[in-house]
């Protein structure tokens, strides 16, 4: 076939697709085809502007390494993370709702016993974490994995000033007690923005949208038999609850940090300083057992 116009050329492509023997290549490769195709015919882009679309695609690439994944950071900021997340995570009766991973998550972060504080070196209001792990009727779930990490009180992640700071901090992996609970003290995160000194930020500016995430805890649950759960929780009364630079924001996952005096706080410690608190109790789905692997 030859001759190729605006009209016959998304038929000839699809055409040429026909034959992949993998059945899921196959409809992902047709949908991406009808779908780059409608966008075009519906925007109608000069050669300039096709040109700049492909220098923004370049560009995003070459802002990758293994520190940072511009590519994902603009599947966050263009909704799509909270699309696939939602696809593959449905809200279920009694399990905790899921939310982005983020760039700043650490496989390795150190372990530590409950009770412990993980802020290192790190000033701000203290924090104490109390927190329970069951499933989805109720049933606790000892020795559930617990990893958590947040930013400090100004915005900033252990991992995005190590040459200052020396050490990991404000990150940590817990086990689950007995009853299916974790505790554990730090400091109060802040709000901060994405990285937004690449051309994601140039979008946002572009499209006149602001940067900033409201204030969270991240936490990411494993258990032998049940779904790995990532989430985090957010801080309420934050400005930015309602316009999350990454749509991350669920109702279910807000809670108040409570404001406490100085004294003997809820894990039997004694402060001499006020704090601040966070309950939250967090169910994880089994394994459906079609999935299990034998
Ligand atoms: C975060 O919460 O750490 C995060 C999530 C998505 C993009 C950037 C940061
Ligand atoms: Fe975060």
């Amino acid at each position: 076939m030859r001759n190729f116009n605006e009209n016959i050329i998304t038929d000839a492509v699809l055409e040429r697709i026909k034959g992949a023997s993998d059945l899921r290549i196959k409809q992902v490769s047709e949908a991406l085809v009808r779908h780059l195709h409608a966008f075009v015919r519906e925007i109608r882009p000069t050669q300039n502007e096709w040109e700049f679309g492909i220098e923004f695609l370049t560009r995003t690439g070459h802002m990758c390494d293994d520190k940072r994944q511009e590519f994902i950071l603009l599947s966050d900021t263009l909704g799509v993370s909270m699309l696939v997340d939602a696809i593959n995570h449905p809200t279920s009766e009694g399990a905790t709702e899921t939310t982005v991973l983020g760039p700043f998550f650490v496989q390795a972060a150190p372990e530590k016993q409950n009770g412990d504080d993980i802020s290192g070196i790190m000033e701000g209001d203290p924090l104490l974490v109390t927190g329970s792990v069951s499933t989805v009727d109720g049933r606790p779930l000892p020795g559930a994995v617990v990893d958590v990490w947040h930013s400090d009180d100004d915005g900033y992640y252990d991992v995005q000033q190590l040459d200052k700071i020396g050490d990991l901090a404000m990150r940590a992996r817990f086990r689950a007690d007995d009853n299916g609970r974790f505790h554990f003290w730090s400091i109060k995160p802040a709000p901060y923005p994405i990285p937004h000194d690449g051309p994601v930020g140039d979008m946002l500016e572009a499209q006149g949208r602001h940067p900033w995430r409201p204030a969270h805890v991240h936490f990411m649950i494993s258990a032998p038999g049940f779904e790995q759960l990532v989430t985090h929780v957010f801080v309420a009364g934050d400005k930015y609850l309602d316009s999350d630079v990454v749509f991350g924001v669920k109702d279910s996952l807000i809670r108040t940090f409570e404001q406490c005096p100085p004294g003997k706080a809820q894990d039997g410690r004694v402060t001499d300083k006020g704090y601040f608190h966070l309950n939250y109790h967090f169910g994880l789905r089994q394994v459906p057992y079609g999935a299990r692997r034998v």
